[in-house]
């Protein structure tokens, strides 16, 4: 049977990465937060990682003034590999040649920091005129499938844009886009509105979108025409409404647990977390923790 065109396959992914991370300042100032170490790997190995693990081919980095070395994490090291080649370190050889050799990655920059829409719009070009992902590198998904692939999924069936949905605590609505939506099958909801960083009290709901979407082409020529909306930049938000105003626009409560690695909490959490879940630093870790905690 031939495929529609609306079930393509979901080959490229945006990473929008030229933000300026004000919430990590000093760290941040010349050093992109993207390259912060969850244990011993940049946060945006992760991310791409799992773009890797959810069969995208294709990543279109999106990067500003001073992140070259993000760039530089995912480019050939000559050098560093003949050295580690010559001294017969074949473990750590290999682990340096993974990280280069594992995806396609293009980067495109964005000149001003003028927001997410316009970032993800910076990709256009590059993406031509099929559907994708985009995966905001501040936060990781720590789950059995892949964040991104489990919205993948919901695409391949519905050939609907799709967003991952969390529920966030009161305390925290006014940091995200809240929608209001219809619930539609188990865990998956048609969203009508979308409201950008409300007020507790003007938020329809706790349902918050996070760092992952599936995304039609023809979002593109909605940013290209969209005017600057909250905080005078092009909002991705403002044009995920007007996918809502088309009826095409779901969400679905993604299963795992996420962590806001660009937030300094989260970022220590993550650490803990993926920390104590490592094989060769467990127990050891574990141990200076409950040390540490029972001072
Ligand atoms: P944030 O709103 O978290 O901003 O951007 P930020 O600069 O990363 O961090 P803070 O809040 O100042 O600490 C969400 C995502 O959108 C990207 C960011 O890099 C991040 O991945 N972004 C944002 C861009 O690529 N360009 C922009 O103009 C704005």
């Amino acid at each position: 049977m031939k495929k529609s065109r609306s079930r393509a396959k979901i080959r490229k992914a945006v990473i929008p990465a030229a933000g300026l991370g004000t919430r990590f300042l000093p760290f941040s100032k010349a050093v992109p937060k993207e390259m912060l170490p969850i244990v011993d790997k940049p946060s945006i190995q992760y991310i791409v990682e799992e773009a890797v693990a959810s069969g995208i081919e294709e990543v279109i980095l999106v990067t500003s003034r001073g992140k070259s070395t993000v760039e530089d994490h995912f480019d050939i090291s000559y050098e560093l590999e003949d050295t580690l080649a010559k001294r017969g370190k074949t473990e750590l050889l290999k682990t340096v040649q993974k990280v280069s050799r594992m995806i396609r990655l293009i980067s495109v920059r964005q000149k001003e920091p003028l927001g997410l829409g316009h970032a993800v719009l910076c990709a256009r070009e590059a993406l031509g005129d099929e559907p994708f992902a985009v995966i905001l590198p501040d936060d990781l998904i720590d789950s059995t499938v892949p964040g991104i692939k489990q919205l993948i999924k919901e695409y391949s069936q519905s050939g609907k844009a799709v967003v991952a949905l969390e529920d966030v605590p009161d305390s925290r609505v006014h940091l995200y886009g809240i929608v209001k939506a219809v619930e539609v099958k188990k865990r998956l909801y048609r969203i009508k509105h979308v409201v950008e960083k409300p007020k507790l009290k003007d938020a329809p709901s706790n349902l918050a979108i996070i760092g992952r979407y599936v995304l039609p082409p023809e979002i593109l020529e909605i940013l290209a025409r969209l005017k600057p909306g909250k905080g005078g930049e092009i909002q991705l938000t403002d044009a995920l409404q007007k996918l809502a105003d088309r009826k095409i626009l779901y969400g679905y409560k993604f299963r795992g647990i996420r962590y806001d690695s660009g937030d300094k909490l989260g970022f220590l959490q993550a650490n803990v977390v993926y920390g104590l879940k490592r094989p060769d630093l467990r127990e050891r870790f574990r141990e200076i923790l409950e040390k540490e905690l029972s001072k």
